[in-house]
């Protein structure tokens, strides 16, 4: 072993596969810098897929290591699918993992929403269901009352109006603790995270932690703010808080309430252990609740904000209440970043546009809004009801993970299928389906979205998918 200065441990191993590995010489924690190092050599291309690594017992000694810590970085390395194990023949690399194969088209887009006649994607409310009546009146209502100064440019962070409708519904419906002052108005929680991780890159914070899976799209985002994205497993109680610590990250985004894809929600236990890793290292969570409105038969869990709102950036959305295509969202932020980051959205579009906040605010303030919310969550019920009938007909053995909440479940089929030939298959038999598949492009794992589809329309689209399965067989 070479140790070049005292922050930085040059090793090559002398038993097994040669492999240099430089611990860079950041101040993070070891664990953290290691994993680094390693997902480097893969990225770099100095360990070739396929190339087995040396046992853990020879890089913790090439290193000047506990052998504890290596265990841990190819564990991680292995869940994040960098590495591969198996019984027997050690841990080799599996490559760089493949950005947004885990859940395909995170970008829906004309070309896909729509055109599919039984098109299961994830996460769209049922779009012909949009209070376009109700939608116009209220506009119209707030054309004829609205000041002509209401039409100068607006506050960057939202109108007053509509950031004080959103304090008062968020904590009654999920319970957060905030004030009009802390709420900031974005263009969906797309743009609430990408001036999120501008904000927090400026702010010297280099690595974030996220949820893996999750949406590829978020991944894509943090990374484009010049992150560091750390992947951390999910298990069926959520992700798991206490690989936190080893990342060495400043910040985590989360879904507690509805993982994406997973459908699982993150336990108290869990939900309090995030909360003790944040506050123990002044570190931030970013809670995307983003399909929270929407539980069926589970009782209501709050945000984790309002178990401590300095430590959450909150994020939310009224692309899955009433339409992606509004373009709204929210954040809910400690104080100390509210001027930060209205600086980000002032910098990146001036604000939102003033008569559709408007809009949304009178909706919230007639309790409007929550008509909405029940008509939807009763269709949403039926039409998840419909999609557990469906399966169990068509694909018996097939198990649903994530029934209790949310506008999609996870199918874990039987037995795995081609990916793409089921993504092919899928689309020409009129069904839009999206897999999540192994590094083999395998999956027996399928995000079925059903809030978008009528009940016999699902029926029918699962009746269909089980042919083209059944075909790939
Ligand atoms: C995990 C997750 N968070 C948030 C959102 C909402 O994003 P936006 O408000 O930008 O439409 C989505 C939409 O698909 C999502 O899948």
């Amino acid at each position: 072993m070479n140790r070049s200065n005292s922050n930085t441990n040059v090793g090559t191993s002398t038993a097994g596969p040669e492999l240099l590995l430089e611990l860079d010489r950041g101040d993070g924690p070891l664990a953290a810098r290691l994993q680094g190092a390693l997902r480097e050599a893969v990225r770099a291309g100095r360990l070739a897929p396929a190339e087995r690594l040396p046992s853990t017992r020879t890089l913790a000694r090439d290193l000047g290591l506990s052998r504890r810590l290596v265990v841990e970085a190819y564990g991680q390395l292995v869940a994040e699918g960098w590495l591969a194990a198996r019984q027997g023949a050690g841990t080799s690399v599996a490559g760089p993992p493949r950005e947004g194969s885990l859940l395909p088209a995170p970008e829906p887009g004309p070309a896909l929403v729509g055109r599919l006649p039984y098109d299961f994607f994830p996460g769209s409310p049922d779009l012909a269901s949009f209070p376009r009546a109700l939608w116009l009146r209220t506009l119209r209502e707030v054309l004829r009352s609205a000041p002509d100064e209401a039409l100068h440019y607006p506050d960057v962070a939202g109108t007053p109006e509509l950031r004080g409708a959103l304090t008062a519904h968020l904590g009654r419906v999920r319970g957060v603790v905030t004030t009009p002052e802390r709420v900031v108005v974005t263009s969906g929680a797309r743009q609430g995270l990408t001036l999120l991780g501008r904000m927090l890159a400026r702010r010297g914070v280099a690595r974030i932690a996220i949820e893996w899976p999750t949406l590829p799209l978020h991944a894509e985002i943090l990374e484009a703010a010049g992150h560091e994205v750390a992947r951390v497993p999910v298990d069926g109680d959520g992700v798991l808080v206490e690989r936190l610590e080893a990342t060495g990250a400043d910040a985590v985004l989360v879904t507690p309430a509805h993982q994406a894809p997973r459908g699982v929600a993150l336990t108290p236990a869990r939900r309090a252990a995030l909360v003790a890793w944040a506050q123990a290292g002044e570190r931030l969570i970013v809670e995307d609740d983003y399909d929270a409105e929407f539980r069926y038969d589970r009782r209501p869990l709050g945000a984790v904000q309002a178990l401590a709102p300095e430590h959450v950036a909150y994020l939310g959305s009224a692309s899955k209440t009433l339409a992606p295509g509004l373009r709204l969202g929210w954040l809910a932020l400690p104080a100390a970043l509210v001027a930060p980051l209205a600086r980000e959205k002032g910098l990146d579009d001036g604000g939102c546009q003033t008569l559709d906040q408007l809009t949304l605010a009178r909706l919230l303030d007639t309790a409007a809004y929550d008509r909405v919310l029940r008509a939807a969550r009763r269709r949403n019920r039926a039409r998840r009801d419909a999609l557990v009938s469906a399966l169990a007909a068509e694909l018996p053995g097939t198990r649903l993970e994530g029934l209790a909440a949310g506008l999609h479940a996870l199918a874990r089929l039987p037995a795995p299928v081609d990916a793409a030939r089921l993504v092919a298959g899928g689309r020409a038999a009129g069904v839009g389906v999206y897999p999540i598949p192994d590094r083999r492009g395998q999956s027996d794992q399928l995000v079925l979205g059903y809030a978008c589809l009528s009940e016999p329309a699902i029926a029918e689209g699962v009746r269909r998918l089980a042919e083209v399965i059944a075909a790939l067989r």
